[in-house]
C-alpha cells in the first residue's frame, strides 16, 4: 500500500486544475443502463471509483471504453447480459446501489448486494428501497442482497424522503424517467451532482423538473436516447484544494472552479479570514493574517456546508486562532481523521457528533492513517503546513477521489512524494 511523504512548511502559489466531479460521474455512468444508445461522458475524472463502476457495469454486459487517457467514457448497454451487482464489486464501493433504479426501469428486475457499511457510518439503503417500492417495484432482502422486480414495469408515483439522501433521490430520478406517468420527488436533494444528472438524463430524453429544488417531477417516456455530456466540475476537490494555501501561506488558483457550486463554505473561508477571488478561470485562495481564525461549522445537505469537506476544513482549523466547534449532522461517524491530526499536535475534543478544536501555532509532522477518502486528503492537507516529515499510510483511499495529488500540490511548490510499497 502505497504512502505518501509531505515535508511541510513550503508555500504554496501557483494554479490546479479540477477535474469532472467523482460523485457525479458515478451517478451518470448507470444512467447508459436506461437506453440501448451510447452514452458518452466527457472531463470524467481519472479515479479508482470510476474504474470500479466500469466494472461493475461490464459485469451487466455494458460496453465501456475509454479514450482521451481516460477523460471520455464510451459506453453502450445494447444488450445487458446480467441484472446482478456481485457484493466483490459492491463492497468496494458503496456508489454500486445506484444501478438499481437504472436496472428497474430498464429491465423489471434487479439483484443488487447491500453495500455494507463504510468507515464513516451504517449506509443504509431504505430510502433507496422506499423509493423503488413506491414506483411499483416489490424488493425483498435475502442473503445480503437486494431483490428487486417489477413485473407490470414502474408506474409514477409521489416520492416523500424523509430525510435527504443524495443517492436515493439519484436513484428515483433515474427510474422515475422510464415510469409511466408522474412521478414527484418531494425533499429531493439538490445537490449539483443530481442537477448534472438530470441535465444529462434531459439531454437523452426524460422529462424533467424542479432540478436543484426540493421537489423535482418527472414525466415518464417511453424510452431514452444516447446522448454526450460532460461531467460538472468537482467541488469537493475545488474546495479541498482552496484550503491549501490557507494552511501554507501563498495563492492557489484553482482552474474550472465556480464560486456558486461551493457557495457556503466560500462564504466560511472568508469568515475565517481567507480570501476567495473569482478570477478569470477560476477561483483563488490566500489567508488575509498569519492565521485563520476560529469558526463555527455545521454541515447539512446542500446548499448548507458539505460534509465531504468537514475533514479537510478541520485541518485548516487545527492551527486557527481561536476555538472552532464543526457539527457533523449528515454522518455517524465522520470524525476519525481527528485523532490522527492529534498525532500532530491537534487539540481536539471529540462528543459524539460535535468536534472542539482548541487551535494550535503550528502542527507538527508525524506518521498517520489515512481511514476514509476525505479524511486522507485532510492528513496531506494538515502534513502541508507542519513542521517536519508527515507519512500518510494507506493512501489507496485518496486515490478513490482525487487525481494525482502529489503531481497537483508539487506543481505549486510542496515538498510531498508517494512511496511505493511493494
Ligand atoms: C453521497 O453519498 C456521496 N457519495 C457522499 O460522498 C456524500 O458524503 C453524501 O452523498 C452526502 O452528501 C456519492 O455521491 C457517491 P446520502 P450517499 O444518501 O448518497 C442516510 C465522498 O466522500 N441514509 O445523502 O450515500 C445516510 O446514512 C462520499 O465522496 C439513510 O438513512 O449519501 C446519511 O446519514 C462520502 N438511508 C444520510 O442519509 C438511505 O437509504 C445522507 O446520505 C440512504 C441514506
Amino acid at each position: 500500500m502505497d504512502s505518501i511523504l509531505v515535508r511541510g512548511g513550503a508555500e504554496l502559489n501557483g494554479r490546479i486544475p479540477i477535474a469532472g466531479a467523482k460523485n457525479a460521474c458515478l451517478a451518470l455512468m448507470p444512467a447508459t443502463l436506461l437506453t440501448e444508445e451510447p452514452l458518452t461522458l466527457t472531463n470524467a475524472p481519472r479515479l479508482s471509483d470510476i474504474s470500479t463502476m466500469a466494472l461493475l457495469l461490464e459485469s451487466l454486459g455494458v460496453d465501456v471504453a475509454t479514450r482521451d487517457d481516460g477523460r471520455e467514457l464510451a459506453l453502450a448497454s445494447h444488450g445487458l447480459s446480467g441484472h446482478r451487482a456481485d457484493y466483490e464489486i459492491v463492497r468496494r464501493m458503496r456508489a454500486s446501489i445506484l444501478v438499481l433504479g437504472p436496472l428497474l426501469a430498464r429491465e423489471g428486475r434487479a439483484v443488487v448486494s447491500l453495500p455494507g457499511g463504510c468507515a464513516i457510518g451504517a449506509r443504509p439503503v431504505d430510502l433507496h428501497q422506499m423509493a423503488m417500492e413506491a414506483l411499483g417495484a416489490e424488493l425483498e432482502l435475502r442473503d445480503g442482497y437486494l431483490h428487486a422486480h417489477a413485473p407490470q414495469g414502474l408506474r409514477g408515483a409521489g416520492i416523500d424522503f424523509p430525510i435527504v439522501s443524495v443517492g436515493a433521490t439519484e436513484n428515483a430520478l433515474m427510474a422515475a424517467t422510464l415510469a409511466r406517468g408522474t412521478t414527484v420527488i418531494r425533499n429531493a436533494a439538490r445537490e449539483p451532482e443530481i442537477v448534472d444528472l438530470a441535465q444529462c438524463l434531459r439531454r437523452m430524453g426524460a422529462q424533467i423538473e424542479g432540478e436543484g429544488t426540493s421537489t423535482i417531477t418527472i414525466e415518464g417516456v417511453e424510452r431514452l436516447t444516447g446522448a454526450t455530456h460532460p461531467v460538472v466540475i468537482d467541488r469537493i476537490e475545488l474546495g479541498s484544494y482552496m484550503i491549501a494555501p490557507a494552511i501554507t501561506g501563498g495563492r492557489v488558483e484553482c482552474l474550472g472552479g465556480a464560486r456558486a457550486l461551493v457557495a457556503n463554505f466560500a462564504d466560511k473561508l472568508e469568515e475565517a479570514g481567507i480570501r476567495v477571488e473569482e478570477t478569470a478561470d477560476g477561483l483563488a485562495t490566500h489567508r488575509t493574517g498569519e492565521r485563520v481564525r476560529a469558526v463555527h461549522v455545521i454541515t447539512e445537505p446542500y446548499p448548507g456546508f458539505p460534509t465531504d469537506l468537514q475533514a479537510q476544513m478541520m485541518a485548516l482549523l487545527a492551527t486557527a486562532d481561536g476555538v472552532s466547534i464543526l457539527e457533523e449532522r449528515i454522518f455517524e461517524n465522520r470524525f476519525m481523521h481527528a485523532p490522527e491530526l492529534a498525532r500532530m499536535g491537534a487539540d481536539i475534543e471529540v462528543h459524539g457528533g460535535t468536534a472542539t478544536v482548541r487551535g494550535v501555532p503550528r502542527l507538527r509532522g508525524a506518521p498517520v492513517m489515512a481511514t476514509d477518502l476525505r479524511a486522507s486528503v485532510s492528513l496531506v492537507l494538515a502534513g502541508l503546513g507542519a513542521e517536519g516529515e508527515t507519512r500518510v499510510a494507506r493512501v489507496y483511499h485518496l486515490d478513490r477521489g482525487y487525481e494525482t495529488v502529489e503531481q497537483k500540490l508539487r506543481a505549486c511548490g510542496a515538498d510531498i512524494e508517494r512511496i511505493r510499497e511493494t
